[in-house]
């Protein structure tokens, strides 16, 4: 059942380029959805489109049968929370406890109720010692796993990550990647996140890839890297893995393996069937 549709969206900031060109695809509900695409193709437009911070001007956008439009904005806000780049740019609390309860209060919880929430998530994010820190002091990955924390929060069965891991450290990215993947891996919450990691591609169940605005591919990783050639047209790159299969493909060799041990034992039973 798809709980996110868009249906020909199309946005521009200037009437000279348009940032997001006829773009359609859905969502399917506990999916989690990759979009990849160079610089400037129009993801982070498209995921605010989705969010509702841009107007959807032309074509239309659906969260579980919801028109995204002004008179919706609040009830959709309520079920989506979004994960910026730029750890610095979301914070409102001053303490850690302040900044994952600010949702919380917008939605009048009461006090006693809203402090075990705030404990509970600072607790699953790994920040529970922090609660009273002040989030300009920490880390890059700590400040993350705030934003994200207040998001969880608010128990949003849908999450946009716009390049949330790409301002961290190896040790950050990863701490973020896995809480990403434990939250893709239940079937309550729909993940959209905006990457240029390969690696994470091929951990989600859909792909979108989108060049100069246009949706350019839609479907599995497997089969979005298998096309290695139409994806280095619009200067993105393969997985290792596929760039050995086309090499080997050029002297006629398949391999089908979807992993270099396979493939290396595929190479050692053809060598000894010769
Ligand atoms: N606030 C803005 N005002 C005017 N033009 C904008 C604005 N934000 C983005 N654009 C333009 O819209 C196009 C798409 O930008 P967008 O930020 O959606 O791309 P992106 O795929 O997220 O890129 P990146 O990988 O660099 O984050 C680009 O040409 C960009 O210059
Ligand atoms: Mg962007």
């Amino acid at each position: 059942m798809s709980l996110i549709e868009l249906k020909n969206v199309s946005y521009s900031y200037n009437d000279s380029t348009k940032a997001v060109d006829d773009v359609s695809f859905s969502v399917r509900k506990g999916d989690y959805v990759t979009i990849i695409g160079h610089n400037g193709s129009g993801k982070s437009t498209l995921a605010k489109l989705i969010a509702g911070l841009l107007p959807v001007k032309e074509g239309s956008i659906t969260v579980d049968s919801l028109e995204v439009n002004e008179e919706n904005i609040p009830q959709i806000r309520k079920r989506l929370g979004i994960v910026f780049q730029n750890p610095d740019n979301q914070f409102i609390g001053s303490t850690v406890r302040d900044d994952i309860a600010f949702g919380l209060e917008n939605k009048q919880v009461p006090s006693d109720e809203m402090e075990a929430i705030v404990e509970e998530y600072a607790k699953k994010v790994g920040l529970t010692e922090y609660l009273n820190y002040e989030p300009q002091n920490l880390s890059g990955g700590q400040k993350q796993r705030v934003a994200i924390a207040g998001i969880l929060a608010m128990s949003p069965d849908i999450i946009i990550f716009d390049e949330a891991t790409s301002m961290l450290d190896p040790k950050g990215k990863k701490e973020i990647k896995q809480l990403m993947y434990d939250l893709a891996g239940g079937d309550d919450i729909t993940i959209i996140s905006i990457t240029h990691d390969i690696e994470e591609v091929l951990q989600s169940d859909d792909c979108v890839v989108l060049s100069k605005g246009k949706l350019f591919m839609h479907d599995v990783p497997e089969k979005v890297f298998a096309n290695a050639e139409k994806l280095r047209q619009i200067d993105l790159d393969v997985p290792f893995i596929e760039n050995v299969r086309e090499t080997f493909g050029k002297y006629k060799i398949k391999l089908k393996a979807n992993d270099l041990k396979g493939m290396v034992e595929e190479l050692c039973r053809s060598g000894s069937k010769r």
